[in-house]
């Protein structure tokens, strides 16, 4: 049986639909990134106080951690608008000029994968990041001029996978800077008992435990895994999640006791098979199991070196003991 990944097609049609319902609206209905969320009520408090907008914030962590929703959810505590635009899909400059002159006073810009924007796009953003104004170029060559617009105040959040491949210049001009962490076992617990209840599913304690456990510390995957393991619950039992129906959908779609996926385990077999236990650098790894480089490093090497299955050397990646002993290799 061919099984798709649970863990790299972060962008299924269904998630999106599935989104809308049970993305939490309100700061006080997103669990978790306790520090996180706490710095940002007051920054939005303080804001408000000072009838100013907030300070422009960048968003970043691996995927479907919750950057997306913490964007709406701003807007939504700040009770303005949120318009959303995306690095790869601005492409010329005129794009982000009309985005930037439709916004009204205090409104969120949410650029998501905002490391994608071309260089020259950027260079548009800084200005209107720093003074709300558009600086921009009109007229045909030889006979051209620059002429200055006046922008309301907004606030940019950004949203990124990868904070290190951002401009120097462009992160400087962010006043506020998150990190969002992987969520613990409890928190994805509620999130899974928070899912149930809004998509009218009834779920056994053990159940939802067994859910966050091997969910990678993800909302995203924690919501996924829960909509499968409903539809198990629905066409082979009651309806109602138990643990039963849970550890035979779980295993079904191939998700171990950690939370590993099919990949998860050729990238660490590949390690330590095909390169000693590594170190390996990852262009060698990823021709070796067919994965982009982004893929290995966005969304398969957060969690491996958040659980201590892989080291990331100054020499390539290295499978660690805690890898030979989860896959059962003796360590030679
Ligand atoms: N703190 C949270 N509490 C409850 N649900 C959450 C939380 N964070 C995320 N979710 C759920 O997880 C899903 C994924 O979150 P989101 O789309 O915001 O992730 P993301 O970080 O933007 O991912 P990507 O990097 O792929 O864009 C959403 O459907 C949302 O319902
Ligand atoms: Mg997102």
């Amino acid at each position: 049986m061919q099984v798709e990944s649970v863990v790299t097609n972060y962008h299924l049609e269904d998630d999106q639909l599935m989104d809308n319902t049970i993305r939490p609206e309100s700061i006080d209905e997103y669990i978790g990134q306790k520090d996180v969320k706490e710095n940002i009520r007051i920054f939005i408090e303080a804001a408000k106080m000072r009838n100013e907008p907030l300070d422009h914030v960048l968003l970043y962590g691996p995927p479907g951690l919750g950057k997306t929703t913490l964007a709406f959810i701003i807007a939504h505590e700040l009770g303005t608008n949120i318009k959303t635009a995306s690095g790869p899909s601005i492409e010329k400059s005129g794009d982000l000029a009309a985005i930037l002159s439709s916004l009204e006073p205090g409104d969120v810009l949410f650029i998501d994968e905002i490391h994608r924007m071309p260089r020259y796009i950027e260079e548009i953003l800084y200005p209107a990041m720093e003074d709300f104004s558009l600086d921009i170029i009109v007229g045909s060559e030889g006979n051209s001029h620059n002429i200055k617009i006046d922008l309301p105040p907004f606030t940019l959040v950004g949203a990124t996978t990868r904070a290190g491949d951002l401009s120097a210049p462009l992160r400087d001009r962010f006043g506020i800077t998150s990190k969002l962490q992987f969520y613990s076992v409890d928190e994805l617990k509620e999130i899974i008992k928070r899912t149930a209840r809004v998509l009218g599913v009834e779920i056994e304690e053990e159940a939802a435990l067994e859910l966050a456990k091997r969910s990678r510390g993800t909302p995203r995957i924690a919501n996924r895994l829960f909509k499968r393991v409903r539809d198990f619950a629905l066409v082979k039992g009651n309806g109602i999640v138990d643990l039963a129906i849970t550890e035979e959908a779980l295993e079904r779609l191939k998700v171990d006791k950690m939370g590993l996926d099919n990949t998860d385990h050729e990238l660490l077999l590949a390690i330590i098979e095909k390169f000693n236990g590594g170190p390996v650098g990852v262009e060698a790894l990823s021709s070796s199991i067919g994965e982009e480089v982004t893929t290995i490093e966005d969304v398969y090497e957060p969690y491996l070196l958040q659980t201590g299955l892989l080291k990331r050397t100054s020499r390539g990646r290295i499978a660690t003991a805690k890898a030979y002993q989860i896959l059962g290799i003796e360590k030679k």
